[in-house]
């Protein structure tokens, strides 16, 4: 049974510090969700709480084994114990990946509109961040490859980070996309870093495929470093613990040995509990969370277009997030946010931090209980309804 009744007012949650200053503000931001930690988690971690001592403890062989386990059962990725590098998040792996498989001043290609935080690990990094706009097509984001070839060609690109299903605009990238960027990656001797953390939040009408899928073949895995963790799709983005997958024995040597020399991969005794349990446990949970997210997506998508229809959303294919072209209202990006917090009491994640294609638009997180999420609609079509009049 999932739980979408959760209160998360306590001290120091990002998402809704910003009620702090006003309590009638709504924030549909941050990419963690208002349903409940599956309970089977919470007890799992309840019963290590139980023994009294958090000492330390060693990545057990059924934490490996549950990894592997469900990548190939839901992935079609085969992976072996020894292919995988224990880190504590996401961006703390794509980080580690980036220092030591790249050298200063060698470029890394972010699609745009990209998760924020990309920039930041590039940059303070000392890579080059070459930020490649994504093109839309009948308002989704489609890939303009040729172009991704130009750029690979002219640049000093080493790395492209595929993020599938992306963030923000929730895309699900298609099998022939994904195999046109691992040629075009491979002609010019790119290497692929495939962040997947949203993969597993799935919806009935798009599957995605992982760039580390037995289907894309073993030249594409042998150029690829996937990136992972049980974070998105179980609601534990506080327990620090996520994964990189390395097939190609160069690269796989090369982290090994840097994550030994960093001990990067000692991570919370409640992390590797929490993703072994939801790998073990989970399935069930998930495809009702999933069935109940997919509802959502359809309401909130219908209500926009039929209530709303100066804010274009664009489809998510995938992710729990919904990527809303303001642009008809024509406002700057910071009366934008202004004004969907006056007129609207909701905080939405601004566009513009996700890059230059970004302004213009706001994020919508659409992972709280369908009461909240009419709330917010009603919200939205408050603002509207009250920048018109002026
Ligand atoms: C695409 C993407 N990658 C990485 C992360 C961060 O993951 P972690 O908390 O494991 O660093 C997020 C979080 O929102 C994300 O959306």
């Amino acid at each position: 049974m999932i739980d979408t009744n959760v209160n998360r007012r306590q001290d120091n949650n990002v998402k809704w510090s910003v009620t702090k200053d006003d309590d009638q503000l709504l924030p549909m931001t941050v990419a963690d969700m208002d349903i409940a930690t599956p309970q089977f988690i919470r007890e799992a971690m309840q019963r290590v709480l139980d023994q009294k001592v958090l000492g330390y403890t060693m990545p057990s062989t059924a934490f490996y084994n549950a990894i592997i386990h469900w990548q190939k059962t839901y992935h079609n990725v085969s992976l072996k114990r020894d292919q995988l590098i224990i880190v504590p998040s996401v961006a703390v792996g794509l980080s580690f990946v980036i220092r030591h498989l790249t050298q200063v001043d060698d470029g890394i290609i972010v699609m745009s509109p990209y998760y924020p935080p990309y920039r930041q690990l590039v940059i303070d990094n000392q890579r080059q961040f070459i930020e490649f706009p994504l093109v839309q097509r009948e308002g989704q984001y489609v890939i303009d490859l040729d172009r991704l070839d130009q750029v690979m060609a002219e640049s000093n690109a080493k790395a492209i980070i595929v993020c599938n299903p992306h963030n923000p605009g929730g895309c699900v990238w298609t099998t022939s996309e994904l195999q046109r960027i691992q040629d075009i990656a491979n002609a010019h001797n790119v290497l692929v870093l495939a962040d997947e953390i949203h993969d597993d939040v799935a919806f009935s009408d798009n599957l995605p495929v992982s760039m580390m899928s037995d289907l894309m073949g073993e030249e594409a895995s042998d150029q690829t470093i996937l990136l992972k963790s049980a974070t998105k799709a179980f609601n534990l983005a506080g327990i620090k613990c996520a994964f990189l997958a390395v097939k190609n024995p160069k690269l796989l040597a090369i982290l090994k040995q840097a994550a030994a020399a960093e001990a990067i991969e000692e991570v919370n005794t409640l992390g590797l509990v929490a993703t072994r349990v939801a790998y073990e446990q989970g399935a069930d949970w998930l495809a009702e969370v999933n069935a109940y997210l997919e509802a959502n997506r359809n309401f909130a998508y219908e209500y926009l277009r039929e209530e709303v229809p100066m804010i274009r959303p664009m489809y998510p294919e995938g992710t729990y997030l919904m990527w809303l072209d303001f642009m008809a209202y024509g406002l700057t990006d910071a009366e934008l946010d202004q004004k969907l917090r006056e007129l609207g009491h909701i905080c939405l994640n601004p566009g513009i931090d996700y890059g230059k294609t970004g302004s213009g638009f706001m994020r919508l997180n659409f992972a709280v209980d369908r009461a909240v999420l009419t709330d917010a609609l009603k919200r939205l079509k408050t603002f509207d309804q009250a920048v018109r009049k002026k």
